[in-house]
């Protein structure tokens, strides 16, 4: 009975553990109960049921997962939802133009007829979550066949999530997902109710949501405005439906009360919401790759593509606005892994980990259940290391040609029976003279960084043969009927067989296949391999790391499934001498002004009011008694655990009312994702005061906190 010794094994040793009083941690909700005695020594009102209950509505009943990849909450009994700026960026672009430039202009619907439709864009409600290891073991052996051990598992989820959504019946919008904690050792069901009417309600200008741009990304002190307002449209009986003009705003169970009443450094707060990924308890060689191998390639590729952009962008309005979401993208994870990798070396976390694994190994050389583990896992990852930089760096390089991305789309709507891709859709957001630019360096990218043996030799050869990368792509964008709207809106007319001819001498596609089959062949199926390989291993591992450190209190890495991260509001001591202050005010925003700099570029109105000191009830004393000075916050951080994912995430006080919206990570505390430092570490949310401010006095949609529910 393997699968209850996995259970039971657990169970004991997350009982031993005494609760440590660090910040570091994601809790699960329903388990939340553990860290209750530590939350209330720190300032927690609230019970764990508060947080997290089957039987009537809970906090989590407030808090969505928006569009896969951020967290939202519900802040009106009409489905009003807040997340950040950069959540809601796609949306806001895709209803932006020249005309309507509601990026830089920001938008904001007047009533309920502007709320502006998104197609596509889900949040899903946590509607319960439940450990079903058992189950999911079922059949699982320690030394079975890692492959076969993958399939067993997978196949034991698929019948567990069958059965749940069978038990919804015609319910609507209810899904289910197996996820995995503590590396296989532990499973949970996760039932979600989805809805996917969600319109747009308010954006503030760029230049308050994005206010600093990439520059002050992933810094402090900071002054971003990062929110966006949604509204969730349900049908009559409030159940989800897609859009319909006919929806109606849907009446959620909670929705969080607003604290207006402000916050003190050493305040207790907490964030409740999805974080991605982090991966705390991998081996030294897992950091090495990263820190050594990954980063700094990725990073160098994003730095040309960047630069290339960049100077796009400054050339011409109208590129600044097709590129401007890709630009953010590719800029985020950029200047993230510069962080982290600043962070690991800083840390030592390699040498760390070596040490710790050297300690690992004495303890288990007279535990036989252990018995060569260590270096298995070392052995797997030298073998699984090139395959993985490969994979990493196709995907950085030639994949990211948007060019071979048309031909991708068109192959994969045929392939699927749909017809073409829409070439005003496919071509909105392109320049040809960019992809161009890109194509080139990405392509010398790919030639040198990826290892010889991965690069398909054909590519090289023709390469060779006209004489150079510069010269191949020119023949590339030249000869391909995917580089224009217009060729490829002759393309996709042409008669059957002279579309088939065209597509079989199209240089794009000759270049996407020879890459997709290369990558297809030569390196995913190792790469997946040995990463099941490795995975099968981890189980065991985390095992014996729970086994050897009974006293501390392990959590589960992120996974994109719903945690509480807690914390207090607190500053920082970046380097020898100097402190940041867990505070910025109005005024650090008006220091920064700068017309010249699109991202400093002050709104008018924003300007106007702080000239005339019009706060209205924002206002707050930032001097003394008898020499008052008044301002408005603006943003804060604190000590809580967070990663990608935790965008849009509800800061919360004490009473569990909202007091800001997570929305980033400090430049010094990135590595927190492989590992945190307490020192360090800070998460930054825009204060809900702020965010009142700007839709009231800023953006005049004031009447929209009407239905808040504001203390
Ligand atoms: N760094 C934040 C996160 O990881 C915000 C990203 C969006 N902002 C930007 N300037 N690109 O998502
Ligand atoms: N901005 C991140 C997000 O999109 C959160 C920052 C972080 O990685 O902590 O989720």
């Amino acid at each position: 009975m393997m699968k209850r010794r996995f259970a039971a094994l657990l169970a004991c040793l997350l009982a031993a553990a005494t609760v440590v009083s660090a910040d570091e941690g994601m809790w699960l909700p329903s388990l939340i109960g553990r860290q209750v005695k530590d939350m209330k020594a720190k300032g927690f009102r609230l019970s764990a049921k508060d947080i997290y209950d089957i039987n009537r509505a809970s906090l989590k009943d407030a808090i969505v997962l928006f569009d896969r990849g951020c967290t939202g909450e519900l802040v009106s009994e009409e489905g009003l939802l807040l997340t950040n700026h950069h959540c809601g960026y796609g949306q806001v672009q895709s209803h932006s133009s020249l005309e309507h430039d509601y990026l830089t202009n920001g938008f904001w619907a007047m009533n309920r007829a502007e709320e502006l439709p998104n197609p596509g864009l889900e949040v899903s409600f946590l509607v319960r979550m439940d450990d079903v290891t058992d189950r999911v073991l079922e059949g699982v052996t320690d030394g079975m066949d890692p492959q076969a051990r993958k399939e067993r598992i997978a196949e034991n989820s698929r019948i567990l999530v069958e059965e749940t959504l069978a038990a919804y019946g015609d319910r609507k919008g209810y899904e289910a997902a197996v996820e995995s904690m503590y590396y296989g050792n532990q499973y949970f069901l996760f039932t979600y109710r989805t809805f996917r009417d969600v319109r747009l309600v308010g954006a503030p200008p760029s230049s308050i949501g994005k206010f600093g741009g990439d520059t002050d990304n992933w810094m402090w002190p900071r002054h971003t405005g990062d929110f966006t307002v949604f509204r969730i449209y349900a049908d009559a009986d409030n159940q989800p439906a897609d859009y319909s003009p006919e929806n109606v705003p849907y009446r959620p169970e909670k929705h969080f009360t607003i604290s207006t009443r402000g916050i003190d450094e050493g305040d207790f707060t907490f964030v409740y919401g999805f974080p991605g990924t982090t991966r705390e308890y991998v081996t030294s060689d897992y950091v090495d790759y990263v820190l050594n191998d990954l980063n700094p390639n990725t990073i160098r590729m994003r730095t040309e593509r960047l630069d290339i952009i960049g100077a796009a962008m400054e050339a011409d309005p109208a590129v600044r606005i097709k590129y401007a979401s890709k630009a953010a993208m590719i800029a985020n994870a950029w200047k993230k892994w510069q962080g982290e990798s600043l962070g690991l070396a800083r840390l030592g976390t390699v040498d760390k980990k070596r040490a710790y694994e050297a300690r690992l190994a004495e303890w288990m050389a007279d535990r036989p259940e252990y018995a060569g583990l260590l270096d298995r896992m070392h052995a797997v990852y030298d073998a699984w290391r090139p395959y993985a930089l490969a994979n990493s760096l196709y995907r950085e390089s030639i994949f990211t040609i948007e060019l071979l991305k048309m031909v991708q789309q068109l192959e994969t709507a045929m392939a699927l029976g749909k017809s073409f891709p829409d070439a005003a859709v496919l071509y909105k957001d392109y320049e040809p003279a960019v992809d161009r630019q890109l194509a080139e360096a990405m392509i010398e990218e790919f030639v040198t960084a990826v290892p010889t043996e991965f690069v398909p030799q054909q590519l090289t050869a023709a390469i060779a043969q006209v004489g150079g990368v510069p010269a191949y792509v020119d023949y590339l964008f030249a000869q391909s009927a995917f580089a224009t709207r217009e060729r490829y809106e002759a393309l996709c007319a042409l008669d059957e067989e002279a579309f088939v001819n065209t597509m079989a001498a199209d240089p794009a596609v000759a270049l996407y296949s020879l890459a997709g089959m290369t990558y297809n062949t030569e390196i995913v199926p190792e790469y997946q391999r040995l990463s099941a390989e490795i995975d099968a291993l981890y189980p065991l591992y985390m095992r014996a790391q729970m086994a050897f450190e009974p006293e501390r209190n392990f959590y589960p890495d992120a996974n994109l499934t719903l945690r509480v991260a807690y914390g207090s509001v607190e500053g920082y001591r970046p380097e020898d001498g100097i402190y940041c202050l867990p505070f910025t005010t109005l005024e650090g925003i008006i220091a920064k002004d700068n017309p010249a700099i699109y991202d400093y570029d002050v709104p008018d109105r924003l300007r106007a009011l702080y000239d005339a000191k019009d706060y209205g009830r924002w206002a707050i004393n930032v001097g003394t008694k008898k020499e008052p000075f008044y301002t408005v916050p603006v943003a804060f951080i604190a000590t809580n655990h967070t990663t990608g994912g935790n965008s849009g995430s509800p800061v919360l006080n004490g009473r569990g009312e909202l007091i800001g919206i997570n929305f980033d990570r400090t430049w010094l505390s990135t590595m927190s994702d492989l590992e945190f430092d307490p020192a360090m570490c800070r998460n930054i949310a825009v204060d809900i005061r702020y965010v009142l401010f700007v839709i009231d006095k800023v953006c005049g949609a004031g009447y929209l906190l009407d239905e808040m529910t504001i203390r």
